[in-house]
């Protein structure tokens, strides 16, 4: 029978019924599933992640098997490790600035990664902090499979940002979001006052090299201004600009755009012999901004 996994029991406290918002526990009624006081009930994956998506309005559906596998073997060849390692130093410095896990009541940190893909950036977290529990959120199946499996102390759930997250209130020590949606009210509500929320959007030179063979979609810088605007509930701590340039072989390239929009109107092959004419490896700019934020104390 599909039990809870390590990962899922230590987060279990922290998650709330995505429709009533009641505490989950394992199911006594429905094998292989977590359910609320009100039996609406939530299925475990056999490959440890629970689907605490509303429903089966696949609006928002998240990334697809292939582009998870994509995203998977770009990050796998160490491009974004910079970035990663900049989200684990933003982290370990919002929490130090907090008091204790951030005011959440419960053991450890919590550490919320939302629309976190594989949980590439939660690993490298909870690498750094040997104290701490994370949990992915993300509307893909095939990426909350992934992570689920990213690092010992960390939980997958599928979930959809733009709707109440599966979380009771102020249960978050630190959130990150890299490259994601994200709902600022939702972020707000889980989060403890006191506690930290770290965002990595692209600068205005963000794969510039790529882009100008006019393949990749959905990409451009994001103004930190509005970006600001729109974090209510949240007041900027610090904000660093990471540049450097990634040298990317043929593989890496296809890999890059076949993990983002753009997969769904083209092919592997399609870009690859797209790709034919380039010299390699392709230097390419990855500019980001990682911006971290405290949790305001009063509630508004
Ligand atoms: C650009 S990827 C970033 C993934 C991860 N943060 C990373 O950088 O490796 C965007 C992620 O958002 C997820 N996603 C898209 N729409 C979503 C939604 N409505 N709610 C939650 N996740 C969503 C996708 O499945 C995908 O994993
Ligand atoms: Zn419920």
């Amino acid at each position: 029978m599909r039990g809870l996994s390590s990962g899922l029991g230590s987060v279990l406290a922290a998650l709330a019924c995505p429709v009533c918002s009641q505490s989950l526990a394992v199911s006594d009624a429905v094998p292989g599933a977590l359910a609320c006081p009100a039996r609406h009930s939530f299925d475990l994956a056999r490959s440890g992640y629970v689907s605490l998506v509303q429903g089966d309005a696949p609006d928002q559906p998240g990334d697809s098997p292939a582009m998870v596998r994509a995203r998977a073997d770009f990050l796998d060849a160490g491009h974004y490790w910079p970035i990663a390692q900049a989200v684990a130093a933003s982290v370990v410095a919002g929490l130090a600035s907090s008091s204790g896990p951030a005011g959440t009541g419960l053991a450890a940190p919590l550490v919320l990664d939302l629309a976190g893909g594989t949980g590439y950036y939660l690993a490298a977290v909870l690498d750094a902090l040997s104290c701490a529990r994370g949990l992915v959120l993300d509307r893909s199946p095939a990426a909350a499979k992934r992570a689920a499996r990213c690092h010992p102390r960390a939980a997958a759930a599928t979930a959809d940002a733009w709707r109440p997250l599966p979380l009771r209130d102020s249960v978050v020590s630190h959130a990150i979001s890299v490259f994601g949606p994200r709902g600022a009210v939702e972020l707000a509500r889980v989060t403890a006052p006191g506690g930290g929320l770290t965002v990595v959007t692209p600068g205005a030179r963000h794969l510039t090299e790529v882009r100008a063979g006019g393949w990749l979609l959905g990409i451009g810088g994001e103004k930190e201004a509005k970006l600001d605007a729109a974090l209510e509930g949240f007041e900027l701590a610090r904000r660093e600009r990471l540049e450097h340039v990634a040298r990317l072989d043929r593989r890496q390239a296809t890999n890059l755009v076949m993990m983002g929009p753009n997969a769904f109107h083209t092919t592997r092959t399609a870009v690859d012999e797209r790709l034919e004419g380039l010299s390699w490896p392709l230097a390419t700019t990855v500019e980001v901004v990682v911006s971290r934020y405290r949790r305001r104390s009063e509630r508004n």
